[in-house]
């Protein structure tokens, strides 16, 4: 049996599943399963998951390299095509570290090898910020090649991105955890704009400017820790983080609809109008369910608005440049680019 038996009785028609039309007139499903094992769930425990999800009627799958996982996924998505689902059927991100800004052409490719693809539909610069940590360093530790977020320096990264699509490596090409004043001189400068941002986005952090600016500008938000991240690793939790999951209102609408309070969160999040893309081994058949059933109420739609606290899970602490620094830095709180 799959690591996954909760939530679903049958398979889901993926063709069922709601998309959203990119501005190149692609179709992205509307769900995808997040591959980021938070330093505890193994590889082989992904990409079993990856597995289990496509039989259940995934389609979409948010890689990275810095996941540590892309080989053990490729080995999944070889066999769940070799199993008759085409290429043309899925839908693959991945992205492109930190400490890989200057080697775009290459990362890439070796993502691409790695997740055994001809192509990607996605390729996201991952953060704004060039630096290098080890994997699972502590989040008071500072990286003596940290730089903050200079713009010739991304479109630099950038234009080695739109390579990319002319040469047919990927499809679309994107941004995450940005700004909207980064973004606003991306937008101005690209040649090929940006299909999509990824950010953190869940009922205690709704984003809502940011939101609306992606939006109105012809991209899609795909949203990450959509349940709130609850297995984040221990080095990205601070004493002021909040669950959405066990927040009253959530847990009140959950009873209401006899489902888990994270399916809230999904549900909430596609009738939203973004992507969300949640984590599970466990639980990935009642996620996808989820988005099918009794919709959320306007009136619940309107609580949930209500119940955002602002809460960022994914401060990037170990991305700052200069000691002394506090993670807002990263985020522009101020409306201004923060200045080096
Ligand atoms: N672009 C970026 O910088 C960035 C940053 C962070 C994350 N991401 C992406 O976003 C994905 C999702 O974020 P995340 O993994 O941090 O957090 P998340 O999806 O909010 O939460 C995942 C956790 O929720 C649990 N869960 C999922 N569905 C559940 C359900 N129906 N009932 C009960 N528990 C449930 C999972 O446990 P089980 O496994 O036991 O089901 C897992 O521990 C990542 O995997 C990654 O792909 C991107």
């Amino acid at each position: 049996m799959s690591t996954a038996s909760k939530g679903l009785s049958e398979p889901i028609n993926p063709a069922a599943v709601p998309r959203r039309r990119l501005y190149t007139g692609a179709a992205m499903p509307a769900v995808g399963l997040g591959t980021f094992g938070s330093d505890h769930v193994t590889p082989a425990q992904v990409a079993e998951a990856v597995k289990g999800a496509a039989a259940v009627g995934y389609r979409h799958f948010d890689c990275a390299s810095v996941y540590g996982n892309e080989a053990e996924i490729g080995a999944s998505l070889e066999a769940i095509q070799a199993g008759g689902v085409k290429r043309e059927g899925l839908w693959v991100t991945s992205k492109l570290w930190n400490d890989k800004h200057n080697d775009v052409i290459a990362s890439c490719r070796k993502s691409l090898a790695d997740l055994r693809l001809d192509y990607l539909d996605l390729y996201l610069v991952h953060w704004p910020f060039p630096n290098f940590h080890p994997p699972g360093c502590d989040v008071t530790s500072r990286s003596a090649s940290a730089k903050p977020y200079i713009h010739e320096n991304y479109m630099k990264t950038w234009r080695k991105m739109e390579e990319l699509v002319d040469m047919g490596l990927v499809r679309h090409i994107g941004t995450s955890n940005m700004t909207i004043p980064k973004l606003k001189l991306v937008l101005r400068d690209a040649r090929i704009k940006p299909a999509v941002n990824e950010m953190e986005l869940h009922p205690h952090f709704q984003q809502p400017d940011l939101f609306k600016f992606v939006v109105e500008n012809g991209m899609q938000p795909i949203g990450y820790c959509p349940i709130g991240s609850p297995g984040r690793p221990e080095r990205d939790r601070t004493p002021e983080d909040t669950a959405p999951t066990e927040d009253p209102v959530i847990v009140e609408i959950a009873r209401r609809h006899a489902i888990h309070p994270a399916v809230v969160c999904i549900k909430w999040a596609v009738q939203r109008g973004q992507t969300p893309i949640p984590f599970s081994i466990h639980n990935y058949p009642a996620n996808l369910a989820g988005v099918f059933g009794t919709p959320l109420t306007g009136e619940e739609m309107r609580e949930i608005a209500a119940i955002d606290r602002n809460c960022r899970l994914i401060k990037g602490q170990v991305f700052l440049w200069k000691d002394g620094q506090s993670w807002e830095a990263l985020w522009d709180t101020d409306g201004e680019i923060t200045p080096p």
